[in-house]
């Protein structure tokens, strides 16, 4: 059995085609980094109107890829939640019209549980219960994933999310959009420092507290005509972004006495956060599992996965 993933929910467009042992067969993914670079960030429009221009090119490519014809596919899965409304109806529409159009059932996915599902993708072994850490550009969830995939969130963010919180200090620093890998790749941990803001909510993650200390340093330093240290501000912000996730999963894990982490998002392509999270989880006794790095963006293998994983 064939499932046809697409998603379109952000600046991505991707089409894949997995079967029903989880492989990908194909797995294209069209960036539209390059024309949104010029405005600092995603323009909603401007993606909704691309992915009307890729969604059909990208489907052909996916096909032949995956060496099918399109009378192959079995179901259809599209991320139809949450993201920018726009864009997000392009591959919902398509989708549902292909499905209608082939005859054959269209599975609506939910984007975070997408996300979720590249944990299955990449780790065939990894059993439920477990607790799942999501840390995208959007989102920063803490989940338990109970069996059959059902999942509970256990913490959010009260305001901004982790990504976001990285895409705006590269902002600040004039690094070029999406900034959370350009702050990783400029972070020298090897510098000491003194945190910047290391405190947070008790009952949840925060993101705007760290980013605003951090755009109230470079401004302060800017107007004392002192130079910007990238390496050591980008340290130290990552080193407090990072140890907040930590420190918030800990005392979960310690809570649910769940002895299996999953982390997905964006933002578990990032170096720093796999080295501590994988140090964290040894010293607990906790199994750790990541996406493979080329899974941690968005993409429609994980879209089809979900759709196959059928989470709730
Ligand atoms: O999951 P994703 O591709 O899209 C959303 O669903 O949001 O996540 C994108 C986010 C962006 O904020 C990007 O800056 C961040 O993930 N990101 C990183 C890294 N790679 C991507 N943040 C920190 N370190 C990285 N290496
Ligand atoms: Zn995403």
């Amino acid at each position: 059995m064939l499932t046809l993933g697409i998603e379109t929910s952000c600046d991505e467009t991707s089409v894949a085609v997995i079967d029903d042992k989880f492989n990908i067969l194909s797995n294209v993914i069209i960036s539209q980094i390059d024309i949104h670079k010029a405005f600092g960030g995603v323009v909603p429009e401007i993606a909704a109107r691309n992915h009307i221009e890729n969604i059909l090119p990208v489907l052909d490519e996916a096909l032949k890829k995956a060496n099918i014809t399109i009378e192959q596919i079995d179901q259809v899965a599209a991320t139809t939640e949450p993201g920018l409304p726009g864009a997000v109806m392009v591959g919902r529409v398509f989708g549902k019209s292909l499905a209608n159009a082939l005859n054959i059932p269209f599975i609506p996915v939910n984007h975070l549980h997408g996300h979720m599902s590249s944990l299955r993708l990449s780790n065939p072994e990894i059993n439920t219960p477990f607790l799942c850490l999501l840390v995208s550009g959007g989102h920063t969830i803490l989940y338990q994933v109970n069996n059959n995939w059902e999942t509970k969130m256990l913490c959010t963010t009260a305001d901004d999310a982790v990504g976001e919180a990285f895409d705006k200090v590269a902002r600040v620093l004039g690094l070029q959009y999406p900034g959370g890998p350009k702050v990783a790749q400029t972070a020298d941990m090897s510098l000491p420092f003194t945190p910047i803001l290391n405190k947070f909510p008790k009952d949840c993650f925060s993101y705007s507290g760290l980013k605003t200390a951090v755009l109230n340093f470079i401004n302060r330093e800017k107007q004392k005509g002192n130079s910007i240290n990238m390496p050591e501000i980008c340290a130290n912000f990552q080193y407090c972004a990072i140890n907040q996730l930590l420190s918030k999963t800990k005392e979960f894990l310690e809570k649910t006495e769940i002895k299996t982490l999953g982390i997905c998002g964006g933002v578990s392509a990032n170096q720093y956060l796999r080295e501590q999270f994988s140090e964290m989880c040894k010293s607990l006794g906790v199994n750790l599992y990541l996406p493979n790095p080329s899974l941690c963006g968005d993409n429609a293998a994980m879209i089809a996965a979900a759709g196959l994983l059928n989470i709730k």
